[in-house]
């Protein structure tokens, strides 16, 4: 089957303290967020991408992809969960399934697509991309003092894309927000209605480009495999 990608872009990258939103700095020659588009439309289950834009963004349409065909633009809110599902609003009713995934996560893997969504589409929910923990984990109290250390084993990285039965995601999304429960993902708006979700592992190098040192590393990966199959 062909899946539509809901791709929250309406932030504004407090973190990467630049002057431009983070998803529209250059990195090895175009915008974090047209490597993103890019990816996700060389994937053949993809067909197409809804870029969930800031009220006040002035930069998406001047870019070559906003003439894609398979790019649509809609508009986002104040949490990325609004942009979110601003972005669910503009899919069709009869598409069951679909992904969500960060703008700013430019170096995923078409590989890992192909993994979340073959084993994803076997449960009656959903599933996302997810990395497992490296380093010992360590639970503080308020004043940064170790109270434990946290068994590493069933610990997660939650990456995405993200992959749910859309009905479900709307719902959870909208029931977490009507009860102001805070929601940082998808998966966190699944489980918040008491629904199981899916691990799947996927590649740690699909990182969320957050701060300023995330630049380099993602131009390190991102010009490495030109994207293509690691
Ligand atoms: N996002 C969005 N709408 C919001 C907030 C975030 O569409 N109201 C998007 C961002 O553009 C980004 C993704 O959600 O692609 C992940 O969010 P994050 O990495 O937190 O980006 P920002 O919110 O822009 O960054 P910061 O938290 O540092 O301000
Ligand atoms: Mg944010």
């Amino acid at each position: 089957s062909l899946y539509s990608v809901v791709l929250p872009a309406a932030g504004i990258g407090k973190r990467m303290l630049s002057e431009i939103p983070k998803q529209y700095l250059t990195i090895a020659g175009r915008t974090i967020i047209e490597h993103t588009i890019s990816v996700l439309l060389k994937h053949p289950q993809i067909r197409r991408v809804i870029v969930v834009l800031n009220p006040e963004d002035a930069i998406f349409n001047t870019l070559p992809i906003a003439q894609n065909p398979k790019v649509e633009t809609t508009i986002g809110g104040k949490e990325r969960a609004d942009s979110v599902l601003a972005g669910l609003q503009h899919l069709d009713e009869q598409e069951q399934w679909g992904l969500v995934h960060d703008a700013a996560r430019p170096c995923l893997s078409l590989n890992d697509i192909s993994k979340l969504i073959a084993i994803a589409e076997q449960g009656d929910i959903g599933g996302i991309l997810a990395s497992r923990v490296r380093d010992t984990m360590k639970r503080s109290d308020t004043s940064n003092t170790i109270l434990h250390t946290e068994s590493r084993e069933n610990l997660w990285h939650a990456l995405t894309p993200q992959f749910f039965n859309l009905t479900e995601l709307k719902y959870a999304l909208e029931t977490a927000k009507n009860d102001k429960a805070l929601i940082t993902d998808e998966a966190s708006a699944i489980e918040y209605i008491g629904k199981p979700v899916k691990l799947i592992e996927g590649q740690a190098s699909n990182l969320k480009v957050t701060q300023p040192e995330d630049l380099l590393l993602a131009e390190f990966y991102l010009t490495q495999n030109k994207n293509s199959h690691y």
